[in-house]
């Protein structure tokens, strides 16, 4: 018998009622150094992110291009492999900055891959104000709509 593979599940709620606090300096000062590790000679464009998990462990990545340029790996990917290097969990907060300290917005791609491990109600400082993932990743394809064929 095959047996069923079981992902960790997001939380369903979109609300941040139990107010969670987060260090957005902390994240923030992380990127940045995270950015300053980016490989990305194509584009020269350097990017990280930073993370903080559920049970309190900070997570980071940068982006690492490749020449071929659509084999390219976002930061916030770099960072996901890191949250599962410490053995997973779920992202509550995300602060993702350009090399230059301006904040970056997560590509359509990066928002689903952070919402598998992060759900709705993670927040995500891409553009200086911190925003659920509910917000922005409206209609997602998450394990609902894959379970219901
Ligand atoms: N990039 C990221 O790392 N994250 C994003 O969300 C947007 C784009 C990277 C990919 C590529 O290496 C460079 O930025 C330029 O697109």
């Amino acid at each position: 018998m095959v047996e069923q593979f079981q992902p960790d599940q997001p939380e369903r709620s979109a609300s941040n009622d139990e107010e969670i606090s987060v260090d957005w300096d902390l994240l923030r000062r992380e990127a940045a150094k995270a950015a300053a590790k980016a490989y990305a000679p194509y584009s020269n464009f350097h990017v990280g992110a930073a993370a903080i998990t559920s049970n309190d462990q900070l997570v980071t990545g940068s982006n690492v291009e490749n020449i071929s340029y659509g084999l390219s790996l976002c930061a916030e990917c770099s960072l996901i492999s890191d949250l599962h290097r410490v053995g997973g969990g779920r992202i509550v907060a995300v602060a993702i900055l350009s090399g230059s300290g301006q904040p970056c917005t997560p590509c359509g791609r990066c928002r689903q891959i952070l919402f598998e491990h992060g759900g709705p109600s993670c927040l995500v400082d891409g553009d200086g104000t911190p925003r659920t993932l509910a917000e922005l990743l409206p209609g997602e394809f998450d394990q609902d709509r894959f379970a219901q064929g």
